[in-house]
């Protein structure tokens, strides 16, 4: 896809990955739609990329917010080319000590949050002429599983499914999907979800540079799931 003045809807813009995501695609000249809770943040990347990055707050599993915006955003005449869930939360801890509510939201946020936008969108898309692209952000642990991360790795291995049923859907109405699976990433994520950092993380911002490189690929060419390690997580 040639990502010049394309549309693209990013959600989970307002940190780690997806800010580093809408830093590339704004410099590749695509109309980027930045959706978070976070308003400071998503000021902030306005300030810093300019009138090609929409910042949009909104919690991702307030379907009716969801939905709303959509309806006022988007239309069979104005429709993304570019879908980029990215928005997750994470948390590692015994089954029996995580509160239910820690369950819930990231069900809510990783799982049904990539639902509820990516069913609307797909409405839009499926109308659309030429080639579009959905990327869903999975992770490593949607692949293989680690101790007290049942919440976790249960969304992420739902999106590995979500996604391969995507693909094999959409890739008649001419729309890509794709399944990205990071292994650990230098992001706040690592703060929020407890789990502890190494020294050899993948950069955000490189990791956003090969997610454009799989957009950029030519038409007919299909990357519909990508492992991405640091190379030496650890010492031997
Ligand atoms: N970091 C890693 O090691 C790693 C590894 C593999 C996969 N991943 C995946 O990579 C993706 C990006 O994570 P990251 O590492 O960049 O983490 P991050 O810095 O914590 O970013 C998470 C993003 O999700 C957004 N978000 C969370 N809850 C939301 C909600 N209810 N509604 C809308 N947006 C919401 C946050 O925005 P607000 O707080 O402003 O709403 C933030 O922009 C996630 O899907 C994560 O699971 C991360």
């Amino acid at each position: 896809m040639d990502l010049h003045n394309k549309v693209a809807v990013l959600t989970g813009a307002s940190s780690g990955l997806g800010s580093a995501l809408a830093k590339a695609l704004v410099q590749e000249g695509v109309v980027v739609y930045g959706l978070a809770r976070n308003r400071d943040r998503l000021t902030q990347l306005r300030e810093q990329l300019g009138t090609n990055f929409h910042p949009v707050r909104m919690n991702l599993a307030d379907r009716q917010m969801l939905s709303h915006w959509v309806e006022d955003t988007f239309s069979l005449d104005y429709g993304p080319d570019i879908l980029i869930n990215n928005a997750g939360v994470g948390g590692f801890e015994k089954i029996d000590e995580m509160q239910p509510d820690y369950w819930l939201q990231m069900v809510d946020v990783n799982l049904n949050g990539t639902y509820f936008i990516t069913a609307q969108l797909a409405a839009l898309m499926k109308q659309k002429q030429g080639h579009q692209h959905i990327v869903n952000i999975g992770s490593i642990l949607g692949t293989v599983a680690r101790s007290e991360g049942a919440a976790y790795c249960a969304t992420k291995f739902a999106i590995s499914g979500f996604s391969e049923a995507l693909f094999k859907e959409l890739r008649f109405y001419q729309i890509k999907v794709t399944c990205v699976n990071p292994g650990s990433i230098a992001t706040d994520f690592f703060a929020s979800s407890g789990i502890t950092k190494h020294a050899h993380m993948l950069q955000p911002d490189e990791l956003a540079d090969t997610i454009l490189y799989v957009l950029k690929t030519p038409d007919n060419m299909l990357i519909n799931e990508l492992t991405v390690r640091p190379l030496n997580p650890k010492a031997p």
